[in-house]
């Protein structure tokens, strides 16, 4: 199985283009040692021709020009897309495909409550329904089964409720439902080998914790350094904690979290332009470093 880290960044990508904080500012200027990142996404295929999106980023446009094999090849309209999958309703997970309507009808794989936010509070299927067939929802259920894409049947996918909250546009805001945001437990059926993806994880509990060690490899939430970090950074007055994300430092951290998972690789995606680690230079970078802990950056390339 081949995965391909399309995007790293959290929401407003780094640098955010009106953020002048010490990351953003010195990436702009050339003074901070950091890659560009646009907002997460990772693209999966088994075979390397059917591609399947996981997560539509407002970036997509640029990321499928970063992508060679994404691009059409085979007919005058075509794309090696074959399928999207939605791990929750937030506008850096589904913008992207506003931007895809040219290519509609799209097959959208996503929970019952993601749905319901993107008919009623970021109605996309309603609007997207005028454009040749729009968004053809396959629901994914909570229920443990493993489910699978027909252009990739050597990718066995299960969908795993994470604890978080819905966005600020949800008519259920405030009244948080399993399916308001899930991790994939993906496998390669020839393989055995298996990724846990999560961009967006603001707890852990046991069951959890039991996918996770199934997992060879270990693509869950940077976002935060510290939970008070926007605080810190002067950018804003939520914790990682109220948005959903767990922070690295700290006790019961991500880095806690990982360090229960010697044999695994352990990369970082969705990371916030606040946190110190986008800064190569720095110690918060050099203590990932030092615990073989990889920071996602765009065009990774992970092979399973
Ligand atoms: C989040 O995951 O909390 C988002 O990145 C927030 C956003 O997109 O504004
Ligand atoms: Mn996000
Ligand atoms: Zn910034």
């Amino acid at each position: 199985m081949h995965i391909r880290i399309l995007g790293s960044a959290a929401g407003g990508g780094f640098p955010q283009w009106n953020c002048n904080c010490h990351n953003c500012a010195g990436v702009r200027n050339g003074t901070l040692r950091a890659r560009r990142r646009t907002q997460s996404s990772i693209a999966l295929s088994d075979q390397g021709s059917e591609w399947i999106l996981c997560n539509a980023s407002p970036d997509i446009r640029q990321q499928l020009e970063s992508f060679p094999v994404l691009q059409p090849a085979r007919q005058l309209r075509d794309t090696a897309l074959a399928g999207v999958i939605l791990l929750d309703s937030q506008i850096d997970h589904c913008t992207g495909l506003l931007s895809l309507r040219e290519g509609c009808p799209h097959q959208v794989w996503c929970t019952e409550m993601v749905h319901q936010d993107l008919c009623s509070g970021f109605p996309l299927f309603n609007m997207l329904s005028h454009w040749n067939g729009g968004l053809q929802w396959q629901p994914i259920h909570l229920d443990g089964r493993e489910f699978s894409l027909p252009a990739c049947p050597d990718i066995a996918l299960r969908a795993i409720a994470l604890r978080s909250s819905a966005p600020p546009y949800s008519p259920h805001r405030g009244n948080p439902h399993p399916g308001d945001n899930i991790g994939l437990f993906i496998e390669d059926r020839r393989s055995g080998a298996s990724l846990f993806y999560a961009p967006g994880l603001g707890q852990v509990d046991e069951a959890l914790l039991g996918w996770m060690e199934r997992a060879d490899c270990l693509l869950v939430d940077g976002t935060l350094w510290r939970d008070d970090e926007m605080r810190v950074c002067g950018v804003g007055d939520k914790l990682g904690s109220e948005m959903g994300h767990l922070a690295q430092s700290g006790p019961g951290g991500m880095l806690e979290v990982l360090e229960r998972f010697p044999r695994a690789r352990k990369v970082l995606i969705h990371i916030n332009n606040t946190n110190p680690i986008l800064d190569e230079d720095s110690d918060e970078r050099a203590e990932m470093t030092r615990r073989g802990i990889e920071v996602a950056h765009d065009g990774m390339d992970i092979h399973l």
